[in-house]
């Protein structure tokens, strides 16, 4: 398991691991979790591995989705985190549906814009979600950042786009 990068009141945030595939595998085997995201579940929890294993985003860009865990127990409850699209840097979460409605989201997505513009050094975030999936452009509404207009995410149109500026 890799170490803790950074941490907020009752989350911690670390590089995923091979040692993530199964809850990899199981989150995204969730229909719920997935509907609204335009990615397929996992085949088998070796190709989460295969996933996990090929991902190069933290050596590539320094940064990722990262693994969220419950600082209380180590339960691995989702990931979060910074995603760089074309030269964006796009924020996303994902959480087992039993972490919802307790606000997770919202405290993971502020303390990964907080990383990301404190210790990274970014200036600008972006975010997507599409208008059915609310709990998630309410997050992104109450991190702060602002709705910009609508594009596309993962070939889905019609995509909310909210941006937040370190400044
Ligand atoms: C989106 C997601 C991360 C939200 O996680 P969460 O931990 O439940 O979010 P939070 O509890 O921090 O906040 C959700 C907010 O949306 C609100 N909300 C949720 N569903 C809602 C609905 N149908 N109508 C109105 N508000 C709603 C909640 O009340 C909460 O706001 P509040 O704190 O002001 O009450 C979670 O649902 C998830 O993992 N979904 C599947 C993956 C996904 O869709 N990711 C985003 C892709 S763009």
């Amino acid at each position: 398991m890799s170490e803790v990068l950074f941490e907020s009141e009752r989350l911690a945030f670390r590089e995923l691991s091979p040692d993530d595939a199964a809850a990899l595998y199981r989150l995204n085997a969730d229909p719920e979790v997935i509907r609204y995201t335009g990615d397929p579940p996992f085949s088998s929890e070796e190709e989460a591995r295969t996933f996990v294993l090929g991902y190069d985003r933290y050596r590539k860009h320094g940064y990722g989705r990262w693994g969220v865990v419950n600082r209380l127990d180590d339960d691995f409850l989702g990931w979060c985190g910074l995603n760089n699209i074309d030269g964006e840097v796009d924020l996303g979460y994902r959480f087992f549906r039993s972490a919802w409605g307790q606000g997770f989201a919202t405290e993971a997505a502020r303390a990964c814009i907080e990383y990301g513009f404190g210790t990274l050094g970014l200036s600008r975030i972006i975010a997507r979600a599409l208008p059915e999936n609310i709990a998630s452009w309410k997050v992104l509404e109450k991190v702060g950042m602002r709705f910009t207009g609508f594009g596309s995410c993962k070939g889905l149109e019609g995509a909310k786009i909210y941006e937040i500026l370190r400044d």
